[in-house]
């Protein structure tokens, strides 16, 4: 893969509702919020915007709803260098919503309503078949109909084009979709519910790593929070500590990962570095709120790993 390398990435575009209190409420419970803010975020474009950003050449498949908030968000993800040529607007939809609230300690709790991805089927992928065939690489997550990223996985292996699934939320995945699947970056949430196996240590990490592997996939990246990634080729693996930052909220900062992390892949970064790159993306967004808002541009991840030194 060369430094034009082309990136395609598929997936969700919601507005997020994020309210910030110092915990969450319980059931019954109301709790007075400190901020509110509407941003653009979904893991497809949160990762779309974080490739962008970061420098590569890509076009991103999603669908926004007939709405201002859809032309906002289509005008903004073209600011980002992104290829929006294959975002749909979705007649008689609305754009998918996320409501979010984030406590003190920088977690969120999300819940999400699909609105317009849900028209991304794989009637709409197929419209897009060139711009996956074209691709070196397809970038997907699991906030779109999972017989669409099925669709979209099956196109990619016949174009020879790599396949990257992030497999969030954490959803029941069947083995004809990992059989597809190149790269894997589950959290440890998502990785025990992909091989029933709790990730607690870096030992748990091989094992469930093995579990994918097994299913036919080359590379399984568990991201493990402030403990770093689990990287594991072929069953070769070892940890990669991240860096230590003041997270003020995690929102994207797993799509920033994977977003950064396949931009350097497709620079033909090798990928101890590839993980270097994207953790110092994702240690920036943490001290950002907001999905897409926190996302860094590539001068400021250049900037952050120089002063790492
Ligand atoms: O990964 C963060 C994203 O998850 C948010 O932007 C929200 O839209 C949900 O999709």
């Amino acid at each position: 893969m060369s430094k034009n390398a082309k990136l395609a990435v598929l997936g969700s575009i919601n507005a997020d509702h994020i309210l910030n209190l110092a915990h969450f409420p319980r059931p019954g419970e109301t709790v007075i919020g400190q901020n509110y803010q509407i941003a653009f975020g979904g893991k497809g474009a949160n990762q779309a915007v974080a490739a962008g950003r970061a420098g590569a050449d890509i076009a991103f498949i999603a669908c926004v709803g007939a709405d201002d908030m859809g032309e906002r968000i289509r005008q903004q993800l073209a600011q980002d260098n992104i290829d929006t040529t294959p975002v749909e607007v979705v007649a008689g939809e609305s754009t998918g919503v996320a409501m979010i609230f984030v406590n003190g300690d920088g977690e969120n709790s999300i819940g999400i309503y699909a609105g317009a991805n849900a028209a991304l089927t794989p009637a709409c992928v197929a419209r897009h078949q060139p711009v996956i065939a074209a691709a070196d690489a397809l970038l997907m997550q699991l906030e779109s109909p999972l017989e669409s990223v099925l669709a979209a996985a099956t196109f990619a292996r016949q174009h020879q084009t790599q396949v990257i699934l992030n497999p969030a939320p954490a959803t029941p995945l069947s083995d004809d979709l990992l059989a597809l699947v190149d790269i894997i970056t589950p959290n440890e949430t998502e990785a025990e519910s992909l091989t029933g196996i709790a990730v607690n240590s870096d030992e748990d990490a091989a094992r469930a790593a093995a579990v994918l592997h097994a299913k036919g996939i080359g590379t399984v990246l568990i991201t493990l929070g402030r403990r770093g990634v689990w990287l594991s080729e072929q069953g070769e693996g070892q940890r990669i500590a991240g860096f230590s930052v003041k997270a003020i909220d995690t929102i994207a900062a797993g799509d920033t990962f994977n977003g950064a992390f396949i931009t350097a892949r497709l620079e033909q970064k090798p990928i101890y570095e590839a993980v270097r790159f994207a953790h110092a993306a994702a240690a920036i967004a943490v001290t950002r709120s907001g999905a897409q808002p926190s996302v860094p541009w590539r001068a400021e991840i250049d900037e952050f790993l120089q002063q790492q030194g």
